[in-house]
């Protein structure tokens, strides 16, 4: 998704922002300093290597790598999303989120942003459940034993027959712009048509309980069955569960969530007073949905049918939650007799049979075991070492811990090779897989003038008032330069408080690594000598370029073909600038760093 947040609202919220207070209410904080630190919630590890950064607000764990801001944390440790992540913080922090709806300005007293259509929708099709269009939709409910008060508490709605009938919620060109984008007008052909139309309106929810889209049934047969709101700035269907908000402490109480595949499975399950269950949007659950269950409870049980799809999407689920598997986290199955759901089950068979299931689901590491044992022959030598080769791409994601352990143990064991030791065998770290900022802080530790004016300057970004001219810098050809330059012209534009919300401008640039290297390396300078080893630093830089120049000028006026007039009045302003700079430098008493 494009990030819509103005860099400006970002830059405002992380100067408002205190890291170490976001990370100590999660990760208790110990002074170490001028530092803080704990151990590391990224990796596994008896001694703190996780270190908070006040001054820079930013956190580096030397451990395992990780790094980042304050919006950076919460992306990795809560698993939200970037925008998820600045409006949390921007929450703290009391400043509203600017509408992310591009081309819905202000138009007399009209404010249309996306979230703003979307709750006049909701309330439009609701009332129209009511209304008499929507008496077919009642008798369907009726007809499927949904009853009026958990269709009320679901919010559930009624888009009548028609093309027109957003019509009703302004006729405003900014409405009709944020109506689009919301999903819930098609533009096509220079004409404009709504999207649901005939359908039963189910409210989706993100997990705070925001509005975010739609999903809509056809009454009785027809297709596509459901239809769904498009991807917008607010919904991405491989990420939202629908119900959660909802049932947020139905889950937090049982320890456990069910995940079903269908609207109509938590909506009946609810009824029957089985409360804790979201379903996915018809996708198969992705890495980041299984991530935002586990902060709601330790346990995940995935409904399927029995049949062979829902074998086969159990398995898929299997291969997509290895990487986040660990003790203290457990998925499992509950697979439901051949042509029946949630809902169908339950109404059958009642809450309580349910239930029982419920309790005793099947765990993944006996489905894993079961499954890649119905693979192979176990009674033969070769097949007890396919088992091996088929276990080996999955158990090789999961990081090292007690669980990944036990799951070895056992599939050694059903290979009949007890104690083969395959963490070994397989070459697995003991350690959490390092990132590449950690590989590249060994050369970041070269204390060059290059890197000592860019460290200090990410550090403290207010040095870039003290630059100075950069006209000889600009062209010196050395990418340690370059980037120096353009990261003062653009500070000198944009003035930014502290290392993190540099590194938070940069992220999707080239420079992004390069830069957060330097936000974590500890250079030889002391804090309050920063300001003269800085402007120190540029000096010795202009006198290198300089004297670069005049000796490629110098060079060429020995050959035949000389200098051109211009030329020649350059090197003679640059012989001048080096006088200059010269008596410039012996001015100064303390020595610069590195070389
Ligand atoms: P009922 O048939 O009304 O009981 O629906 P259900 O909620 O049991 O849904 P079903 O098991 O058929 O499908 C599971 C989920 O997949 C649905 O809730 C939808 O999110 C999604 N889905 C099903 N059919 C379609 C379709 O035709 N198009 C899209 N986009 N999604 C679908
Ligand atoms: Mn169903």
């Amino acid at each position: 998704m494009p990030n819509r947040i103005p860099s400006s609202f970002i830059d405002e919220v992380l100067a408002r922002t205190d890291i170490v207070e976001v990370i100590d209410g999660r990760v208790p904080l110990r002074r170490a300093g001028k530092d803080y630190q704990a151990c590391c919630p990224f990796h596994e590890e008896r001694t703190p290597s996780f270190t908070v950064s006040s001054s820079k607000q930013f956190y580096h764990c030397f451990g395992c790598g990780a790094h980042g801001s304050a919006i950076g944390f919460l992306m990795q440790h809560e698993r939200l999303s970037f925008p998820e992540a600045v409006a949390d913080l921007a929450g703290r922090a009391g400043l509203t989120l600017p509408s992310v709806v591009e081309g819905a300005k202000q138009r007399g007293s009209e404010y249309a942003g996306l979230s703003e259509v979307l709750t006049r929708a909701q309330r439009y099709y609701e009332q129209q459940l009511r209304a008499p269009a929507g008496r077919a939709a009642v008798e369907y409910l009726k007809k499927r034993g949904v009853s009026g008060a958990i269709a009320g508490a679901f919010g559930l709605g009624f888009a009548p027959e028609g093309w027109d009938q957003m019509h009703s919620l302004g006729a405003d060109a900014a409405i009709r712009d944020a109506l689009h984008e919301a999903g819930l007008l098609i533009r096509r052909d220079g004409r404009e048509y709504d999207r649901f139309r005939g359908r039963l309106m189910f409210p989706i929810e993100d997990y705070r309980g925001r509005l975010v889209g739609f999903g809509g049934r056809v009454l009785g047969g027809g297709e596509p069955k459901y239809l769904n709101s498009p991807e917008t700035p607010l919904f991405h269907k491989g990420r939202e569960l629908y119900g959660l908000f909802r049932a947020r402490e139905a889950i937090k109480r049982a320890s456990q969530v069910i995940v079903v595949e269908g609207y109509m499975d938590v909506i009946a399950l609810a009824q029957f007073g089985i409360e804790h269950v979201v379903a996915t949007l018809g996708t198969a659950m992705s890495v980041e949905q299984f991530e935002r269950l586990f902060r709601f409870a330790p346990e995940i049980v995935l409904c399927f049918d029995g049949d062979r799809a829902g074998q086969a999407a159990a398995w898929r689920a299997v291969e997509t939650v290895m990487p986040v598997l660990r003790e203290g986290r457990q998925v499992s199955f509950l697979f439901l007799p051949e042509h029946d759901d949630p809902d169908s089950f339950v109404r059958r068979e009642g809450a309580e049979v349910l239930r029982e299931r419920l309790a005793r689901p099947d765990p993944l590491p006996e489905f894993f075991l079961r499954t890649l044992s119905a693979k192979t022959d176990l009674s033969r030598l070769d097949g007890r070492a396919k088992l091996l080769e088929l276990a080996r791409p999955l158990l090789s994601k999961m990081s090292p811990g007690v669980l990944r352990t036990m799951m070895l143990a056992q599939i050694e064991e059903r290979a009949g090779m007890p104690r083969l030791g395959l963490a070994r065998e397989w070459r697995l770290t003991e350690e959490a897989p390092t990132s590449s900022i950690k590989r590249q802080s060994g050369t970041a530790g070269r204390a060059t003038i290059v890197r000592i004016a860019l460290a200090l300057l990410v550090q403290h970004p207010e040095l870039a008032a003290r630059a100075g001219d950069l006209s000889v810098l600009q062209d010196s050809g050395r990418a340690g330069v370059s980037l120096l330059c353009l990261l003062i012209e653009h500070l000198r534009q944009e003035p930014a408080k502290n290392a993190a919300i540099v590194i938070e401008r940069f992220k999707d640039s080239e420079h992004s690594h390069i830069l957060a290297s330097l936000a974590i390396w500890q250079h030889p300078v002391l804090a309050q000598d920063a300001v003269a080893e800085f402007e120190g630093a540029l000096r010795q830089l202009r006198q290198q370029a300089v004297r670069q120049r005049t000796e490629a000028l110098l060079e060429r006026s020995r050959t035949e073909a000389g200098l051109s007039s211009a030329e020649r009045s350059e090197l003679n302003e640059l012989i001048e600038q080096r006088g200059r700079a010269a008596k410039d430098a012996s001015g100064t008493a303390k020595p610069g760093v590195g070389k």
